[in-house]
């Protein structure tokens, strides 16, 4: 199928702007009657490089004190989309608001700032905020005042850069995932400037520790342990919106996760894009992710998840640190994308099929109750019915339990956007049926296996759907329904499972809360 030309090329593109001024603060052009204020722009380029350059930790705090007050009699509203690290950057954009006096809001009508944190895995994810701005512009009508922020990895785009820039003037500022921390100075000059501000590092900045964080709830908490990806799978953008892979120090995950132990948070899930290769960039240390485990490991909170791990860099060590349990789950997500070798190896994904499935049967040999759930793109260019079948295949030899499963999506930039993406569509939809329908009959059957179990849940709060009825998490990450008192939200207790549902169980109490289940 050959793709439709786009109007915004991926490299930053001011054609038919005048240019108004040039300095060391960057360069204002004037385009469509609005004056746009270049700090830094996108470029494609410098994305894709990987620089040998020693990342630097940063302490210092984020808010100066005369930005401390910016924003008291200020609202602040952020719509997220896209995946956990996005929704932790919102948490520190969140805790950077508040540090300068703005309080939240859910009320677009109330709010003096609202910002869009986006994603840009798949072209309906940017069809979505490009959407969403299209609406804003009336509200932006009704109330100039109001600052309109596009924030995340749709702003690492030169290609929607340039889009905003032609086609949603009333835009404010863009800046993208390395300078969140300059948020206070971009509102600074947002709020007291008419111009469009536009601040977006192509290059991966250094690590900046202390940044506040505004967590949502009191449960559960995202610690970034990683930023960036050096894979370069052939489909994904991810590489290069969120730059090269550089590992926190341990110390500084270390104290963050202790803290939360004392606020008393119950679980944490480690983010990196591939904590597998936490570690790696290191050049003073061999400290690796299964040493992270298990100092971990030894810290006092009740329970602990990561995501996402690739199978290409889980080591053995790894395993042997995950089989000590305790707060460390049992439950693993594999993303394996397709169960082809030839797919794989047109995504670059640097396994076979049957390293996957070797992978998967020693995770579930040494690590009692492991329970795995993965990640599926069907419809890859090139995808055969009989390599499509692989993953069918693939998925129940693997014992996944469930998965996230998407049609692929041509990102524009990546290798295999020039690839001929010959799978009809009506066929990647029923693929990707089929697909669902076999991860409902897995997850049922996962679910069918657990009746009669005695498991322990972690309380989130009443179910959507029926008052006395509670909803909770097992430590494999299922969502289980029984009926309790409304005391135990927040807490552990033990049910027993009495039913199977394909995407929950039901069970019964058996045993009323403890404090925690962490055994060491
Ligand atoms: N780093 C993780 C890994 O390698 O497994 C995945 C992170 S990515 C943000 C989440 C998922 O989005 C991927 O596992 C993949 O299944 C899906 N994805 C990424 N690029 C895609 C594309 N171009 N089209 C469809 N799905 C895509
Ligand atoms: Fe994307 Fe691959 Fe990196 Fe995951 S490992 S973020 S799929 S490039
Ligand atoms: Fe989307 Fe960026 Fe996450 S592209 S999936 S928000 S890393």
């Amino acid at each position: 199928m050959a793709k439709e030309s786009k109007d915004f090329s991926k490299y930053f593109d001011f054609s038919g702007a005048k240019v108004i001024s040039e300095d060391q603060s960057g360069k204002t052009i004037r385009l469509n009657g609005r004056d746009i204020h270049i700090v830094s722009e996108p470029d494609y380029r410098q994305e894709k490089q990987r620089g040998k350059e020693e990342i630097q930790v940063h302490y210092e705090n984020a808010v100066p004190e005369e930005l401390k007050h910016l924003g008291v009699g200020k609202k602040y509203l952020i719509y997220t989309y896209g995946c956990q690290m996005n929704e932790h950057d919102t948490e520190v954009m969140r805790g950077l608001f508040e540090e300068m006096g703005y309080v939240s809001t859910e009320d677009r009508m109330q709010a003096d700032v609202i910002l869009y944190n986006t994603c840009a895995v798949r072209e309906n994810a940017e069809d979505k905020v490009f959407g969403e701005l299209g609406h804003m512009k009336v509200l932006k009508q009704q109330r100039p005042e109001l600052i309109l922020g596009v924030c995340g990895c749709m702003s690492q785009e030169a290609s929607v850069v340039n889009r905003i820039m032609q086609k949603h003037a009333h835009v404010d500022m863009i800046f993208g995932t390395h300078n969140i921390h300059r948020l206070p100075h971009l509102l600074q000059e947002a709020h007291y400037g008419k111009e469009m501000v536009i601040d977006v590092w192509s290059k991966e900045g250094d690590i900046i520790e202390n940044l506040p964080k505004k967590r949502t709830e009191g449960l559960r908490a995202w610690v970034n342990i990683m930023y960036g990806c050096d894979k370069f799978c052939t489909y994904c953008i991810v590489p290069y919106t969120r730059g090269k892979e550089r590992s926190r120090l341990p110390e500084d995950v270390i104290a963050e996760v202790r803290e939360l132990a004392r606020q008393g948070f119950k679980e944490i899930t480690l983010l990196g894009q591939n904590v597998n290769a936490y570690g790696k960039d290191f050049t003073d240390r061999g400290y690796r992710f299964g040493d992270l485990m298990n100092d971990i490991h030894k810290i006092d909170i009740p329970r602990v998840r990561f995501t996402t791990s690739h199978p290409r860099d889980f080591d053995d060590h790894l395993i042997e640190v995950l089989a000590k349990g305790g707060n460390l789950v049992e439950h693993i997500h594999l993303p394996v994308q397709s169960g082809s070798t030839e797919v794989l190896k047109r995504m670059s994904r640097k396994y076979t099929r049957e390293r996957y499935l070797e992978l998967a049967e020693r995770i579930r040999k040494e690590i009692p109750n492991a329970v795995l759930t993965t990640d599926v793109i069907v419809g890859f260019p090139g995808e055969t019915e009989e390599q499509f079948e692989d993953t069918m295949s693939l998925m129940r030899e693997a014992g996944i339990t469930s998965a996230y499963t998407y049609i692929y999506s041509p990102r524009e930039g990546t290798p295999a956007y020039d690839m001929t993406d010959d799978v009809p569509l009506e066929v990647k939809q029923k693929r990707l049926a089929r697909l669902n329908a076999l991860v409902g009959e897995l997850s049922l059957k996962h679910h069918n296996e657990l009746i009669g179990q005695v498991i322990e849940v972690l309380v989130e709060g009443e179910s959507k759907n029926k008052s006395t009825v509670l909803s909770g998490r097992s430590r494999s990450n299922k969502l289980i329904h029984f009926e309790g008192d409304k005391e135990w939200i927040g807490k552990f207790v033990q049910v027993k499972v009495t039913a199977a549902q394909t995407w929950y169980v039901k069970a019964e109490v058996v045993s009323e809360p403890m404090a925690a289940s962490f055994a060491g």
